[in-house]
């Protein structure tokens, strides 16, 4: 469950009277009659998902994790938002567990790219390829890269060692990977990059990592069963969502999703994509930005408190954190902080949290939305992503927005190609 609360929001209209809009864009959702219809297979993807697959990918992670001290997953955007989030909130940043995963193909960042390749060199590696278009340039770069040193380490079990994940039938990948002979996912036809970590896209590094990925789809179904309930009493997404426009007349043009676990930094970078990609054309949408505090307290939090007063924060919480510490007492005192002796730091992280709440809220006037799930289990990730999908979608219809598809980020990719000469 997602708890929304509203109480520091600082609200200059009731919620409820969206009702009526509320009811007809649900309607498009569910009978997948709005805009970008042919993208909306994830509505019902936690009942309709293909259980052979499933199957097929708990099998495969298996040998994965039998056999690899290192898994690269290879992709950029939709293709590697989800997993490495879902890894991260998991597992933690340290989670000291093998296979280690690695994600590469998300940039033209050549240190990066040459470290990789040097830190699994005498390592045993697999590969997972992921792309819907199967041409994406960062991720085409790192892959040639990648297939040549699995080729030359591996030789004739290199095949064994390349998963792909893309198109059923169309593309450049799925083509090299007929020819070459690797196992193959598919990411559905009507399931956007961004939309896809309920796919195979997101669920076999998941799965790689140790997590349980049928909790994980137990959530996105709970999650699918209760938001078809449109009423805005119940509905803790469409509230999301209502709220979000909201803020928007209340004259705030960005939003900060703030966590205060540094594990889940990767959660906010996948909603920023998610909202960004999904909202931001013809001249609307709310700038999606983030913030981990207490760290980023440090740093952006002076702008929040007493800079100009054009964004709302969305505090995504987690109840129980997946570890904890008492504070030792410690009899010399140098450093004075016996005051906190036998108390927990999750307990000082959420007296942080009020503490900043009562500043932003009520001495600097930012609105805050407060989002809490109950922990960081597969099962509380599956549905808060769901949460988040049907959100976004209400959201960019009430702006009458098509939210599937992405035509701005062509742009740049036109300029480069060009510039690199490719035909
Ligand atoms: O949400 C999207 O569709 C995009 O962010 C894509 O996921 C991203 O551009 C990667 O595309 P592809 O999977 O085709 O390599």
């Amino acid at each position: 469950m997602i708890k929304v609360e509203t109480k520091y929001a600082l609200l200059q209209e009731d919620l409820l009277s969206y009702q009526e809009e509320v009811n007809r864009i649900h309607e498009m959702i569910d009978n997948k009659t709005g805009k970008g219809n042919d993208f909306l297979g994830w509505v019902d993807w936690p009942d309709t998902y293909d259980k052979e697959e499933f199957e097929r990918i708990i099998e495969v992670s298996e040998e994965v994790k039998a056999n690899a001290d290192v898994l690269l997953v290879c992709g950029i955007g939709g293709s590697y938002l989800g997993a490495r989030s879902a890894i991260e909130m998991m597992n933690g940043l340290y989670p000291q567990r093998k296979p280690e995963i690695i994600f590469i193909g998300n940039t033209f960042s050549s240190t990066y790219l040459k470290q990789v390749c040097d830190y699994i060199k005498d390592k045993s590696f697999y590969v997972n390829v992921i792309s819907k278009s199967g041409t994406t340039t960062e991720t085409s770069i790192a892959f040639r890269f990648l297939k040549n040193m699995v080729e030359e380490k591996y030789g004739e079990e290199a095949s064994q060692r390349i998963i792909a994940t893309t198109d059923k039938a169309r593309g450049t990948l799925k083509a090299l990977a007929a020819q070459k002979g690797y196992r193959t996912f598919v990411i559905p036809d009507d399931i956007g990059g961004r939309y896809s970590v309920f796919t195979a896209v997101g669920l076999l590094p998941i799965a790689c990592a140790g997590v349980d990925i049928r909790e994980l789809m137990r959530g996105s179904k709970a999650a699918m069963d209760d938001f078809r309930n449109p009423d805005l009493h119940v509905n803790s997404a469409y509230q999301y969502a209502v709220l979000r426009r909201m803020m928007e007349k209340q004259g705030k043009s960005a939003e900060m999703l703030v966590t205060y676990d540094l594990s889940m930094t990767m959660i906010t970078e996948w909603w920023k994509q998610l909202f960004g990609e999904s909202e931001g054309k013809e001249g609307k949408g709310i700038l999606p930005t983030s913030g981990t505090f207490s760290t980023d307290l440090h740093s952006l939090g002076q702008f929040v408190q007493e800079g100009k007063k054009m964004l709302f924060e969305t505090l995504l919480l987690v109840e129980k954190p997946m570890l904890d510490m008492t504070f030792p007492t410690d009899d010399e005192n140098l450093d004075n902080m016996n005051y906190l002796s036998g108390k927990s730091i999750d307990w000082v992280n959420k007296m942080a949290c009020l503490g900043t709440l009562e500043a932003h809220v009520e001495q600097g006037n930012v609105p805050n939305i407060v989002l809490t799930l109950e922990d960081n289990s597969a099962y509380s990730y599956g549905y808060m992503i769901y949460f988040f999908f049907k959100a976004c979608a209400m959201s960019c219809y009430m702006l009458d927005i098509n939210p599937f598809n992405q035509p701005g980020v062509e742009v740049y990719k036109k300029n480069m190609f060009r510039l690199l000469g490719k035909e």
